[in-house]
């Protein structure tokens, strides 16, 4: 761990939101008198009936129940739009960077308002209705914001589903949430390539479960090509809009009326879909934009994120727009047409604040210095890092050069469940060390417990667990609230656990350790061994699975399997390869095995439980330190797994 300081820049906290002396009293506030605090911050949104409750909210195992500024009324999209457009309707709302560098488009409040108030009314003429579910599986077009825009205007529930996820995973999400309507494109571009969004969704709607619920698919025209059409399922998007009006008056809605669906990934199970609803969200993701970035008026806001994680819904859509800002949105991928890609854009549009993961920063990295060619990064005032831990290295690498030494980084600690930023440094307040997501936001309250269930005081190591209720909290799992209690609130009674490890050090800094559950982070991107572990068993040659992480340079954690044939298969690396395709078709490619090691056996306790903590040593090549090996049935296997060992440093 670095020990390395960087103070605040006087520069920075001379001109911020927050400067330290208002963190403290601030976030004292926050704690000790939070209807106070929130009754106040919550006025930030615009209410069409104001509320006056503020907090009401249990985290007791038997009755989990979360609610925020309960009988007030508001309107998500309303609050992205409509209360912008005397003031700033010809502002810039949204920059669209296309994949190809020659393609962007800016699109002031006011167009974007039309454009979502026609495309509301174009899920209503087919058939949507407040508290509906509709899935979109879109690629980084403004049409995603505008769909997301236009649920919430009707009080539709979007769900978003990444558009790097297979079919079948697809199908599951589909059917899991009950969803009537599939927002997608025909084709989407990433990199120069053209992928078959559009194929994807007719694949998923052969699975019997989401055929059932899903009535229509929208499909937007991104590129011109032809694509397979059910005519009476299929409706191309711009022939909808062009039909509709633009009079579309934004639904009244409770504060606990749910937003959105957004589906992740746990230690056990298939992906749960996590409710977020209308009123605290909007008020922590337009907190915490204004804040974590010091957002102010005529800045250029980048966030690399995909619409299809958290991240994208909080800090691509509604925190920004919710503020009024000019947010950019990047269809392509760092490396196309080159490298230096990130450093043209944020020299194109005077980018202010770009906000990144850690993955992307060590690829670039890898490039060497001149990555970013003669890009002229000047305009860069903060920068953003989030999904994994950031390795001191990686961070230092920022720090110098994409932000010249004179950025602050704010490391930004949270989850999807957590629905906004609940760790991190504030520009103008917090000194920073690199690696370290530091302090906790407003009105959060961490703690560390041992396994056990004891809060641990002072400096240490320990289970990162949330005290209470912060607004943008998750309520509840769609359709299964036993799964959300049961997740989230019994392994230690009375409080939000995490399923992240933490060390306190004595300055009161948090840095995470990573998961201490079977989840891995792969480039930033959230996985279930569990998952990937039944794609693997839903192959016919494959008897047995087990999945763990590995540090990976670049992806952080890299996903290494052990596989066990089932009788009558012979190991080659044809079926190698066909395994790490079988779990790209099942899931997606940013689940593909990075290393596979056949193995005749699995090291287990006598009473049949595979020893994972042995399995990871091995992965990370680690097997002087395995331990006691002394309970397993049959201790030779791991002879066996340690010279055939596949990551071999
Ligand atoms: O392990 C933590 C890691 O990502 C997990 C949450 O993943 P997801 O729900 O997909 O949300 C990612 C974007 C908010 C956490 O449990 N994580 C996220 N941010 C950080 C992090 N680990 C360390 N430092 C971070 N800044």
């Amino acid at each position: 761990m670095s020990e390395k300081v960087y103070p605040v820049y006087p520069e920075i906290a001379a001109g911020a939101h927050i400067d330290s002396a208002k963190y403290e009293a601030m976030y004292e506030q926050s704690v000790n008198d939070t209807d106070a605090f929130w009754g106040e911050h919550g006025k930030r949104i615009d209410w069409f009936k104001p509320y006056t409750k503020v907090k009401n909210t249990t985290f007791d195992p038997h009755n989990v129940d979360i609610r925020w500024f309960e009988d007030g009324t508001l309107n998500a999209a309303y609050n992205c739009l409509d209360r912008h457009l005397e003031t700033r309707g010809d502002q810039v709302a949204i920059i669209w960077e296309g994949d190809d560098p020659s393609e962007s488009e800016n699109i002031t409040y006011r167009q974007l308002h039309e454009r979502v108030c026609k495309f509301a009314n174009a899920l209503k003429g087919q058939g949507v209705e407040q508290g509906d579910v509709v899935t979109l599986y879109m690629p980084m077009i403004p049409e995603a914001a505008i769909a997301m825009l236009a649920c919430a205007r009707i009080g539709a529930v979007h769900s978003v589903v990444f558009g790097g996820f297979s079919p079948e995973a697809l199908a599951a999400r589909v059917e899991g949430a009950n969803s009537k309507v599939v927002v997608t494109s025909n084709y989407s571009l990433r990199g120069g390539k053209v992928v078959p969004l559009k194929e994807n969704v007719d694949k998923a709607l052969e699975h019997a479960g989401a055929a059932a619920c899903c009535q229509s698919v929208i499909v937007v025209k991104r590129v011109d090509q032809d694509v397979a059409w059910d005519g009476a399922r299929d409706k191309w998007y711009e022939d909808l809009v062009a039909d509709a009006s633009a009079d579309c008056p934004a639904t009244e809605l409770d504060a606990e009326a749910p937003l959105f669906i957004l589906y992740t990934s746990g230690s056990t199970g298939a992906p749960k879909g996590l409710k977020h609803t209308t009123g605290g969200y909007m008020v922590y993701a337009s907190m915490t934009h204004e804040y974590v970035f010091d957002y102010k008026e005529g800045d250029v806001y980048w966030c690399t994120a995909d619409v299809g994680w958290v991240t994208g819904h909080s800090y691509i859509v509604y925190g920004p727009l919710a503020n009024g800002a000019t947010t950019l949105m990047f269809e392509g991928v760092p490396s196309y047409p080159d490298n230096s890609r990130f450093g043209r854009v944020i020299e194109k549009h005077k980018v202010n604040q770009f906000y990144t993961a850690p993955t992307a920063i060590r690829a670039l990295m890898q490039q060497g210095e001149d990555v970013l060619g003669d890009a002229d990064l000047s305009s860069l005032r903060i920068l953003g890092s989030v999904g994994e831990p950031i390795n001191p290295e990686a961070w230092e690498w920022y720090h110098r050069i994409i932000g010249d030494e004179k950025c602050p980084i704010v490391d930004t600690w949270w989850q999807t469940e957590t629905g906004g930023v609940m760790i991190v440094p504030l520009p103008g307040a917090t000194a920073a060390k690199p690696g370290s997501a530091t302090r906790p936001f407003f009105g959060v309250q961490p703690a560390l417990f041992d396994n056990e269930g004891k809060a641990l005081e002072g400096a240490t190591d320990g289970n990162l667990v949330i005290t209470d209720s912060w607004p943008s909290q998750a309520r509840s799992i769609w359709g299964d609230h036993e799964r959300f209690i049961q997740t989230y609130f019994s392994t230690f009674k009375g409080v939000y656990t995490t399923g992240d490890g933490a060390r306190r050090d004595e300055d009161g800094y948090y840095w995470i350790t990573g998961r201490v559950d079977d989840v891995i982070n792969v480039s930033g991107h959230r996985m279930g061994t569990a998952e990937v572990e039944s794609a693997l068993v839903a192959h016919p040659a494959v008897a047995e699975a087990a999945v763990v992480g590995y540090p990976h340079d670049v992806k952080g954690q890299g996903i290494y399997v052990y596989v066990t044939l089932q009788a009558g298969f012979e190991q080659s690396d044809e079926l190698m390869k066909e395994l790490r395709n079988h779990v790209r078709g099942e899931i997606g490619p940013i689940a593909s095995p990075d290393l596979i090691q056949f193995a005749p056996g699995m090291p287990k306790t006598r009473s049949g439980k595979i020893m994972r903590r042995i399995l990871r040593k091995i992965a990370e090549d680690d097997f002087g330190a395995l331990g006691d090996t002394s309970t397993l049935a049959d201790p030779t296997v791991v002879d066996d797994l340690i010279e055939n060992r596949m990551n071999r440093k």
